[in-house]
Formats: structure tokens, C-alpha cells, sequence
């Protein structure tokens, strides 16, 4: 029996050496030390022994038990170890890695323009005010001096949602609705960007487009101040040399009128395809405004005057941009949306 013992320690020696998990040790323990196991097992068959031997026989075999239960421990230790160093492999977050890129969007060419016109306006002492997109008759057309069947109206091919009330075809409208608000006081310096609607639709025009109003009321205004104010823009906006040029127009609601041209951007006044060989840009509509207008807002036309502008935004950036194609802006293309900062 005693050979037994030694027979046993090798066998367990070498089953705790080859458990790979704490599920085959665990295995070993019951195999050896468990209520059945091989070492409980002889300790019960003691009695078979002479007794002058079992007192040798208990110490050895309680001393191989503790052995196990040794030898056991150590190798629970190393193979929790071992699994938690293999999780840490498995798992762990290589915290050098270089994050996943956020795609960071930029600005729409026309808000970028916009921001620009606002800059050099405010810089002259005008605030920003808008108007509703949906506007009465009234504002759209009647203040502005264009009764019912005024032959004007025609210029603006509009979209009636009700019998007097429509999506403004023109920024115009602030205009009348700042001054009644500001009215009687001076001086009145606006400009109002903002969307506009016609029932347009080509590689020139579309039904939605971006108009910026500008509006300046005082005692004393004249058309030179209007002229020097859009000189100075058309120079901050497309450069130094740019000079302008003002074409007899009609408006119902500014007198006199204008066709505001720039010398060409592209051959500077020589001729070229992008100014159809004339030297100049038409970029904006303007005038003094109407002594009617100035009425109708609560303004005396012997007091005070006015001047008034209007520009499209598109055409602005198209200048600025080269852009040949307005739909361009309004197509998603994020080829063509991402060229602009
Ligand atoms: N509202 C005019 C248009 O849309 C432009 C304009 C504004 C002209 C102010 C004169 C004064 O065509």
C-alpha cells in the first residue's frame, strides 16, 4: 500500500501538470481528494494493514493530501494567471490606435457669400433684418408701388398660395416692413438677405433663389451716397480695381432706377465670352427710393430720402465662383460643395 501512495503521487503529479484549464483541475481534485477519490479510498482501506504500520501509513498518506492540495493551489494560481494575461491579449484596446476620421461639413458656397455681403455692409453701419418668405400682397407689391394690374407684376411670375398671399418674388418687402416698424425715426440702415420665389426654372434661373436687400433712409441722402456705398462693395467683394457702372432702369418703387454693371471680372472692361464682349456684369437693381414708398411707411418725401438695392446671391457667387451652372448649388453634390471655404 505504501507503493500505492508513491504510485499515486506520480500519477497526480503528472495530472496536475497536464490540466490546461481549471475545469480539467478541478477534475484532478475529485479524482484524487474527492469524497470518492483515490487518496480518501486508501485512507478508508487502512484497516486492511497490520497495525504496527498504520500510524506510518496515515502520515504519509494525510502528508501526500496536503501535498495535492499544494500542488493544486500553485497551479489554480498559474492558470488564473494565464487566463486573465490571455483576456487582457484578447480584449485589450490599443489606445495608440488613430481614431475613426468624423467627416466635418463646410459651409454652402451661398452661405459663405452671404456672410461676405453681410460683412461689408455692417462694416458700413447697416443692420441685418429679414421678412417672412410667405408675404401678403400688400408687402410684396402694393406698398412697393405696384397696385393690382400694375403691368411690373408681370416681371415676377409668382406663386399665389391664397387670393393675397404669395411666396415673396423679391426682398423688397423688408423694406416696407422695417421702415413701419421704424418710422419716424432716422437714420433707417438695413440690409435683409433672405430666400425668394419665382416660377423660373433654367441654367440661369431657378423657382427658389437668395436675394440681399438694402435699404438706407436719412435726411440728405443722395444717389452719389448710393453709388459710393455699391462701389465700395463691388471692390471688397470681387477687388480693388473693380469699378462700377449705373444703367437708366425702371422700378416701380425707386426713382430714378438703375442696373448696377461691374467691369467684367475676367478681361476687366477688355471684352470677353463671360461679359457677352460688353466689358460689364449686371449684378444688382437699385434706385432712390420712391416718395410713395417712403409715404405709405409713414416717411415725409419732403424730409427724408432713400436709396435701395437689391442682388441676387447666386449670381454673386457665380461671378465670384466661376460657377456656370446655378442648379450647381442646389444639387447635393458634395464634389462640387466641397471646393468652397
Ligand atoms: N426687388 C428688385 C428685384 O428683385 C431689385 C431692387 C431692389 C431694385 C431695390 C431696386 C431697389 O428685381
Amino acid at each position: 500500500m505504501l507503493t500505492r501512495l508513491t504510485q499515486l503521487e506520480e500519477e497526480a503529479r503528472s495530472a496536475i501538470d497536464s490540466a490546461r484549464d481549471m475545469q480539467d483541475l478541478q477534475a484532478v481534485r475529485v479524482r484524487f481528494l474527492g469524497k470518492k477519490g483515490e487518496i480518501t479510498a486508501l485512507l478508508r482501506s487502512m484497516g486492511q494493514l497490520p497495525p504496527e504500520q498504520r500510524p506510518e501509513f496515515g502520515r504519509r498518506a494525510n502528508g501526500l493530501r496536503d501535498l495535492l492540495e499544494q500542488l493544486l493551489g500553485e497551479k489554480e494560481k498559474e492558470l488564473k494567471e494565464k487566463e486573465a494575461a490571455d483576456r487582457w491579449e484578447r480584449e485589450r484596446i490599443d489606445v495608440t490606435l488613430p481614431g475613426y476620421p468624423v467627416p466635418l461639413g463646410r459651409k454652402h458656397p451661398l452661405t459663405l457669400v452671404t456672410e461676405d455681403i453681410k460683412e461689408i455692409f455692417t462694416g458700413l453701419g447697416f443692420q441685418v433684418a429679414r421678412g417672412p418668405e410667405l408675404e401678403s400682397d400688400y408687402y410684396n407689391f402694393e406698398a412697393l408701388n405696384m397696385p393690382p394690374e400694375h403691368p411690373a407684376r408681370d416681371m415676377q411670375d409668382s406663386f399665389y398660395v391664397a387670393p393675397q398671399f404669395l411666396l415673396r418674388t423679391h426682398t423688397s418687402p423688408v423694406q416696407i416692413r422695417t421702415m413701419e416698424l421704424l418710422h419716424p425715426r432716422l437714420p433707417v440702415r438695413i440690409i435683409a438677405p433672405g430666400k425668394v420665389y419665382r416660377r423660373d426654372d433654367d441654367a440661369t434661373h431657378s423657382p427658389m433663389f437668395h436675394q440681399v436687400e438694402g435699404l438706407a433712409v436719412d435726411r440728405g441722402i443722395t444717389l452719389a451716397d448710393l453709388k459710393g456705398t455699391l462701389l465700395l462693395f463691388a471692390r471688397e467683394m470681387f477687388g480693388p480695381e473693380k469699378r462700377i457702372r449705373l444703367r437708366p432702369s425702371f422700378f416701380p418703387f425707386t426713382e430714378p432706377s438703375a442696373e448696377v454693371d461691374i467691369s467684367c471680372i475676367n478681361c476687366d472692361g477688355e471684352g470677353c465670352r463671360v461679359c457677352g464682349f460688353t466689358g460689364w456684369l449686371e449684378i444688382l437693381g437699385a434706385g432712390m427710393v420712391h416718395p410713395r414708398v417712403l409715404q405709405v411707411c409713414g416717411y415725409d418725401p419732403e424730409d427724408v430720402t432713400g436709396f435701395a438695392f437689391g442682388m441676387g446671391v447666386e449670381r454673386i457667387a457665380m461671378l465670384k465662383y466661376g460657377v456656370n451652372d446655378l442648379r450647381l448649388f442646389f444639387s447635393n453634390d458634395l464634389r462640387f460643395l466641397k471646393q468652397f471655404r
